[in-house]
């Protein structure tokens, strides 16, 4: 089929992409509204609508023409239809069932988890499934068995906070502005992550072939250490504390992702979702994998939200069949869920 429009307005990135053949991206347009939220410390729900209503129509227009195309080129439509903040996702939606309706091209609505899964195809043309993909973002952090196009396993998630949230949290107490993932990543290079031992949930001996995560406890940890310090009049070297932090999250994520590898015997993992950016955890994986499984994940402009990945993952879903009606609407509550798993 010929090239697919991706929209994505699920969190505070208004963004629209042009993809061909599932895996060329033609543009890819994002207007990030992370100066907008930074000042209240994370995002502000109806500001983010504004701001995404403001936005939408000049960044879609924008994707078309550094594609070098026309609107009357566009072969199928892709929108993150959730998980995400309503408000925001109802603007995408409405503009993707616009043009869509407009243009009588099909509309695909788009797992935005499953967009951050497929990234990586645009990041790696030779990548077929299966894998074993880790979606870790600012609202989740799930194992998934990738089998096919069509064909996802859910294996475990998060109980509590997503690996993202947790990061931007501490980040919060530690006086980091919001987004505070990359800047305790940056932190993080230059401390101990031996300094202080945080804890490693749901990693025991009980709980090691579970593929569930809980972050809160180590949210709670961290915070506390911090408090104490601050109220003892004692001095915080915050890059042994980012370092300490980032190595006890990136431990678990890293040890349940090659338990699940090694039992389902996958010889791929794939990372994704903006915490996928993160150097601590590339290394990591590095650290302990040589060259097997093979570790991929996309550069950090496809691991954080964009509309090239929904645009990809829209193009496979048309591929098989599987285009949405006009009553296609927002699920801000969507979640990662098993689909034509074996
Ligand atoms: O995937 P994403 O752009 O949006 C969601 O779907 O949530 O992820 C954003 C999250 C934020 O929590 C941000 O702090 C985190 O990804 N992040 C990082 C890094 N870059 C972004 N966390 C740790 N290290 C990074 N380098
Ligand atoms: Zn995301």
């Amino acid at each position: 089929m010929g090239p697919v429009l991706g929209i994505e307005t699920s969190c505070d990135e208004t963004s629209a992409a042009v993809v061909a053949g599932g895996r060329t991206i033609l543009s890819n347009v994002v207007a990030s509204q992370v100066e907008l939220h930074r000042k209240y410390g994370g995002v502000v729900p109806e500001i983010a609508s504004r701001d995404h209503l403001r936005t939408i129509i000049p960044v879609v227009r924008e994707a078309i023409c550094k594609a070098g195309l026309s609107l009357h080129d566009i072969a199928g439509i892709g929108v993150t239809f959730g998980p995400g903040l309503v408000g925001a996702l109802l603007v995408g939606v409405a503009a993707a069932k616009g043009l869509a309706y407009a243009l009588k091209v099909p509309l695909a609505g788009v797992n935005h988890l499953e967009g951050h899964i497929f990234a990586n195809f645009l990041a790696h043309p030779e990548l077929e499934p299966p894998f074993v993909a880790l979606v870790v973002s600012g609202g989740h952090t799930s194992l998934v068995h990738v089998q096919g196009y069509e064909k996802l396993k859910l294996l475990g998630q998060t109980r509590d906070d997503a690996a993202g949230e947790v990061f931007d949290k501490v980040g919060r107490v530690m006086g980091l502005p919001y987004p505070a993932g990359p800047e305790i990543d940056r932190l993080a290079a230059a401390g101990d992550p031996e300094a202080v031992a945080f804890p490693r949930a749901m990693s025991g001996k009980d709980n090691r072939d579970t593929y569930e995560f809980s972050f809160s406890g180590l949210k709670s940890a961290v915070v506390n250490y911090l408090n104490n310090l601050r109220q003892r009049g004692e001095k915080v070297h915050i890059p042994d504390v980012a370092a300490s932090f980032q190595a006890a999250v990136v431990d678990v994520l890293v040890s349940k992702t090659l338990a699940a590898a090694a039992s389902l015997k996958a010889d791929k993992v794939v990372l994704a979702g903006g915490v996928a950016a993160n150097q601590g955890l590339r290394a990591e994986f590095a650290r302990r994998t040589g060259s097997f499984p093979a570790i991929l994940y996309p550069p950090p402009k496809l691991c954080t939200d964009n509309a090239a990945m929904i645009a990809c993952r829209a193009y496979y879903q048309l591929q098989a069949g599987r285009a949405d009606g006009l009553t296609l609407n927002a699920m801000p509550a969507l979640k990662l869920t098993s689909r034509g798993e074996e």
